[in-house]
């Protein structure tokens, strides 16, 4: 988690918010010190825009010589070139203006990478050698995929702790970029004039940060571009965005297209989401009978019922029976969730607390983490001769 120092109560909740939340918010000198103390392997210190240069720039200094791997970011209301220097003749990474929001993701991130590079080899986390794929699928549209995808990201990365890449392959009609409001300034699109060279140099580039640990690539803007993102294309991306992070969420159409059906040959952790009607159930018991037959195997798919408390007059064991799969996760239907998608924050964000927050963390912490660390293993091809 990142740690944020600001006095002022309004920018620190604005603060929180910009940085995804997953921050521990101080506002005094005494209490940021203790949680130094607490937290020795904290990768980072935002110092919000009313925070006292001096106060900055002390702490800066000292951490430099006692602890190199932390990155203490500076924010402020107006940027001059006298503090900036000063700012970082006393080690502090970067001074951002405060009310640019992507360029105070971005500073992040960066100095977080730098602590990660910093902290090789010491206990601090590392990305894995190669992330984990996780796949939200449905085959109706509206179940809530989108808003998974982006809320399990967020969990994911757990305040930046690890890296998370957040891919909308929902090439005609992504809502990603609109649900975490980052401007459609680059995204999956960008990478076709490069298709002959994709590499992660030149995907990172494509990427927009959105908060500590989470970066996003963005579906393109509309739909005649999205005709030119074939197969290979999307084969080659996520080969590439795989070695820079540890865990990959690809969020997908309602439908089979051939950049789902390459992702989901590549992904260990298929979730499959369907809300409590007899049509979402019956289309996710057909599309899960049509991965069978593609010989994406059954043993690994983690179903996830959506608004599951809608009183609908489907028990759990009749949704079971229709699916004849267990569901792993239950997701209570809530308006907070619309009103968290309008303001373009995601809800474990913006009510951690809440009870879809706790459903979606659990899902993360729970069967998303154990099936990636391998106890489900790789998503089983039960063709026979192996994969593609
Ligand atoms: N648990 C929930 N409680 C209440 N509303 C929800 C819940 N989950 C999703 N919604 C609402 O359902 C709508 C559809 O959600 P979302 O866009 O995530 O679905 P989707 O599967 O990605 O849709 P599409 O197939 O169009 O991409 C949104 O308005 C969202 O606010
Ligand atoms: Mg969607």
């Amino acid at each position: 988690m990142t740690i944020l120092f600001e006095p002022n109560r309004q920018w620190s909740a604005h603060l929180s918010t910009v940085l995804g939340g997953g921050v521990h918010p101080v506002g005094r000198v005494e209490d940021l010190r203790r949680l130094l103390g607490d937290l020795p392997g904290e990768p980072l210190v935002v110092f919000g825009p009313t925070t006292p240069a001096t106060v900055a720039l002390e702490v800066a200094a000292q951490q430099r010589l006692h602890r190199p791997a932390l990155g203490v970011v500076l924010l402020r209301e107006r940027l001059d070139l006298e503090t900036m220097g000063q700012a970082l003749r006393a080690g502090v990474r970067e001074a951002v203006d405060a009310h640019d929001a992507t360029a105070v993701r971005s500073a992040c991130s960066r100095s977080l990478e730098v602590s990660r590079q910093l902290s090789v080899g010491t206990a601090a986390p590392s990305a894995a050698a190669e992330a984990r794929i996780v796949t939200v699928f449905s085959a109706k549209g509206g179940c809530g995929k989108s808003t998974l995808a982006t809320n399990l990201a967020v969990c994911l990365a757990d305040g930046g702790r690890r890296r998370v890449c957040l891919v909308d392959l929902d090439l005609a009609f992504g809502d990603v970029g609109i649900m975490l409001q980052l401007a459609p300034d680059r995204g999956i699109a960008d990478v076709v004039a490069s298709r002959d060279r994709i590499d992660a140099g030149l995907v990172r580039a494509m990427l927009t940060s959105y908060a500590p640990g989470v970066d996003v690539l963005l579906a393109p803007v509309g739909p005649t571009e999205a005709e030119r993102i074939d197969r290979d294309l999307v084969v080659a991306v996520l080969a590439a965005v795989r070695t820079m992070a540890d865990y990959v969420v690809i969020d997908t159409p309602a439908h089979f297209t051939e950049g789902v059906l390459a992702a989901l040959d590549v992904t260990d952790v298929p979730v499959l989401v369907a809300t409590p009607d007899v049509p979402a159930l019956k289309n996710l018991r057909i599309a899960m009978d049509m991965l069978d037959l593609l010989g994406l195997g059954k043993d690994n798919r983690l179903v996830v019922l959506n608004r599951s408390d809608a009183k609908v007059g489907l028990s759990g064991a009749d949704i079971e029976r229709v699916l004849q799969s267990r569901t792993s996760a239950h997701i209570p239907s809530s308006r907070d969730v619309p009103i968290s998608i309008n303001r373009g924050t995601p809800i474990v964000v913006e009510k951690p607390g809440h009870p879809v927050s706790k459903a979606i963390r659990d899902l993360a912490a729970g069967a998303i983490a154990q099936q990636a660390n391998g106890r489900g293993g790789r998503w089983q091809r039960a063709r026979a001769g192996g994969g593609r």
